[in-house]
């Protein structure tokens, strides 16, 4: 039986009548923008990461935008962002104004680290947006104490664990992204912010509103984009679920190292001490395409997510690394997703693991 790069609708089957009865109901209340779901989302989902505040808004994208500029970053400023990651995480930074520093992953873990960090700092560094890539957890503690704020882009990490605490609460700011894909995702377009930054939160919610308080006074040029209330309403029957399916993905990883994957190509590293939601299961080998292929034939999900990072995209051509990034080339050059879901069997590991060890039955052992 192929095995699908993830199964969105087999976790989501048990919750579909309730779904549809919110739905029923914010279309009988009428109210579809900043209504009574959204702020009680607001409220679970920061309560659920430990922060504070969380500002629901209209995307991820706009969740990094809206946080960089309640976090005073714009023109002059430089923002330090990986290269490898989805093209949001830094696209979001020109958007203010600022100019994205590209920096280095550890090609491993896939996340930024202090070392890779501190090569990219200048005087004009304004924040670092450290990217908890494939449901990894970045150390946000570690690199905030190179002196400079962390916005957590957590858009693939909910559910995720770390020592120092949930993704949402580990840097000054945190953005998540409710893509239906995502580990927490809506049926639409949908994000947030968290922060227990009571200036930062009022900066959020004013940007998000045309840079207003109460559509009579408009302090900022802001934005139009409002996480809305019916996908609130979905992602609160949702919520209470996440860390039974986070359980879910992080079992699927143990199935395939029961399977022996580990033995034939490079499998995901966790973050010293983390334990991640795994939103993509990511491996690496030198013969990654011949894999692909093999997994294609099969009828297997794969998919190559970030074949050419963002420093050779040609929207960043202004933007050149003034550091090397041979962590990021590896990994761009080597990494296949391959499938993951909450509901991931031992027996598709297996079978998955199966495809793989067959292409490279007849090739040598290269990591
Ligand atoms: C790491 C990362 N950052 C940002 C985003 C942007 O989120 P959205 O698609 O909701 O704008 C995504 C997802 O697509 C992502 O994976």
């Amino acid at each position: 039986m192929p095995v699908p790069l993830f199964d969105t609708q087999t976790p989501l089957a048990p919750l579909r009548e309730e779904i549809l009865a919110r739905i029923a109901k914010v279309v009988a209340d009428s109210r579809f923008i900043l209504g009574p779901n959204v702020s009680a989302f607001e409220q679970e989902l920061a309560a659920y990461c430990g922060a504070k505040h969380a500002v629901g808004v209209g995307n991820g994208t706009d969740a990094i935008t809206i946080a960089l500029r309640a976090m005073g970053v714009g023109p002059g400023d430089e923002v330090v962002v990986p290269s490898f990651t989805f093209y949001a995480s830094a696209e979001a930074i020109p958007l203010t104004g600022a100019r994205p520093v590209f920096c280095d992953i550890d090609p491993e873990t896939f996340c930024i680290t202090p070392e890779t960090v501190k090569a990219a700092l200048t005087p004009r560094t304004k924040a670092v947006i450290a990217v908890h890539l494939f449901g990894n957890v970045c150390p946000v503690k570690e690199i905030e104490a190179l002196g400079v704020p962390v916005l957590e882009d957590a858009a693939q990490a909910a559910g995720s664990l770390s020592p120092a605490g949930r993704p949402g609460v580990l840097g000054t700011a945190a953005t998540f992204s409710f893509f239906p894909s995502k580990n927490l995702g809506c049926f639409g377009d949908g994000g947030a912010i968290t922060t227990s930054d009571e200036e930062i939160a009022e900066r959020a919610r004013m940007l998000r509103f045309h840079g207003s308080k109460d559509k009579v006074t408009y302090e900022h040029i802001g934005f139009n984009s409002r996480l809305d209330e019916i996908q609130a309403a979905i992602l609160r029957v949702q919520l209470p679920h996440l860390d039974g399916w986070a359980e879910g993905r992080r079992a699927a990883g143990e199935h395939y190292e029961q399977a022996g994957l580990g033995e034939l190509v490079r499998l995901p590293q966790p973050v010293s001490g983390c334990q991640p939601a795994w939103h993509l299961y990511v491996i690496k080998h030198a013969r990654i395409d011949a894999i692909a292929a093999a997994l294609s034939a099969a009828g297997h999900g794969q998919k190559a997510y970030y074949r050419t990072p963002i420093h050779r995209q040609p929207a960043m051509a202004s933007y050149a690394p003034a550091v090397p990034l041979q962590g990021t080339d590896e990994a761009a050059r080597t990494h296949l997703a391959i499938p993951m879901s909450p509901v991931l069997s031992a027996e598709q590991a297996a079978q998955v693991s199966g495809a793989i060890r067959q292409a490279l039955a007849a090739a040598p052992r290269a990591l």
